[in-house]
């Protein structure tokens, strides 16, 4: 007998996707439903990892090095132009083996589904990663998806819900710029939503792994607003990840920064059943906190592909340039028969955005006109598999 628990997810969405795109591809396949770069990770990592060998035999401490600790509290500060000092690098940081475990594990720290009436409350916005909605339902609490659809300018406003929501919320779990919608929050609207976390008392759990990956400006990251708020981390953790910064997906490499007394509890939880990074991993990790050049030369791919979708869709699907991130959300009307028929005439697969959202009270998807395309092939690969989505879906 398994967790009962498990019967309230859905599907994983490329579960899903595997069971509706079960026919053969209508051309060869160019697949841009996986949001796993296809750039080549930094060429150091595999030098670094080499001439780290030595530590494959040894068990890596759960804390890390205060090497890594070290070149992650400076990049933080560099990267939000905030005070250093503000993220102490040897109490407030924790490595992670991919930001994914972690998402997942701050649900189960946080949540206590024993203490008799109604369960805590996990905020999450609509669509979403579906990490947040599976750590949500395993550590018994209740999910309440906050809409983050046009209407709302893709942003999830918690500030609108209900107080006595927010009196039972323990936990809110905020992605920026966001999978699937590239919306960068402004600092305003950071602030404001670190100030309600900090009034109702609950984590404000910000998930930044896109934050490197962006067009235009550098998005805002919510230290910066807890730095501009004083209090320090107070009610805040924010996560950040080396998957799409260094397209290094492989390396399972990102960490956790958080109040001092949070974190440390959340090393006590890991010590049980987190995965630590192992000594090289961290020694390859810590290098690449410390190097923006492969970091830049990385979002000059990611505008060039921009570029080119630019050119081949213009404004016909509802496209935008993601403020941040490397999806395109467009609109076509209803994702799924797109995603269908993309895959049958065309070969590219993409997935439905009905899979990433939840319908409402009303039976409405926020994501079911949507299909999400992710820009991580090469530019060459990308411009022909965007052609054949025009060819597809405008024409039609
Ligand atoms: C929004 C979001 N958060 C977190 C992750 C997890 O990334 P990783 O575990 O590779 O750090 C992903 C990966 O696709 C993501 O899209």
């Amino acid at each position: 007998m398994t967790n009962p628990r498990l019967d309230l997810l859905t599907d994983y969405p490329f579960q899903r996707l595997a069971a509706l795109l079960q026919g053969p591809p209508g051309a060869p396949p160019i697949v841009m439903s996986i949001g796993e770069p296809q750039h080549q990770p930094p060429a150091m990592v595999a030098g670094i990892l080499a001439e780290q060998a030595a530590g494959w035999g040894k068990y890596p401490p759960m804390a890390g090095t205060p090497a890594f600790r070290a070149a992650v509290a400076d990049w933080l500060t560099r990267r939000f132009h905030v005070p250093a000092g503000i993220v102490d690098a040897d109490t407030q940081i924790l490595p992670l083996a991919g930001t994914r475990e972690g998402l997942f594990q701050i649900a189960h720290l946080l949540c206590d589904s024993t203490t008799g009436g109604k369960p805590p409350v996990v905020l999450l916005p609509n669509p979403f990663y579906q990490v947040y909605a599976g750590a949500a339902l395993l550590a018994g609490a209740e999910p309440v998806f906050v809409p983050a659809g046009r209407q709302n300018g893709f942003l999830p406003d918690f500030t609108s819900l209900d107080p006595a929501i927010l009196e039972r919320t323990t936990l809110a779990y905020f992605c920026n710029p966001a999978n699937p919608q590239g919306t960068v929050a402004d600092l305003a609207f950071l602030e404001a939503t670190v100030g309600l976390a900090r009034r109702y008392g609950f984590t404000l759990a910000v998930d930044e792994c896109y934050s490197e990956i962006y067009d235009g400006a550098e998005p805002a990251g919510v230290l910066t607003a807890c730095a501009r708020l004083g209090g320090g981390l107070d009610g805040v953790v924010i996560f950040h990840s080396l998957s799409k910064r260094s397209s290094a997906p492989g390396l399972r490499s990102g960490f956790v920064a958080g109040p001092a007394g949070l974190i440390k509890a959340f090393g006590r939880m890991r010590a049980y059943g987190g995965a630590a990074v192992p000594l090289p991993i961290l020694a390859a990790s810590t290098a690449l906190w410390q190097d923006e050049a492969h970091v830049e030369a990385n979002r000059a791919l990611y505008r060039a592909k921009l570029d080119a979708a630019e050119t081949i869709f213009g404004r016909r699907l509802g496209f935008y340039r993601p403020a941040g991130g490397f999806f395109l959300w467009l609109d076509v009307g209803d994702g799924e028969q797109a995603a269908a028929r993309l895959w049958a005439d065309a070969g590219v697969r993409v997935l439905p955005g009905a899979y990433l959202a939840r319908a409402d009270a009303h039976g409405d998807n926020p994501g079911a006109s949507y299909i999400r395309v992710a820009l991580v092939h090469d530019l060459e690969t990308t411009r022909q598999a965007l052609s054949r989505i025009a060819d597809v879906l405008v024409a039609a």
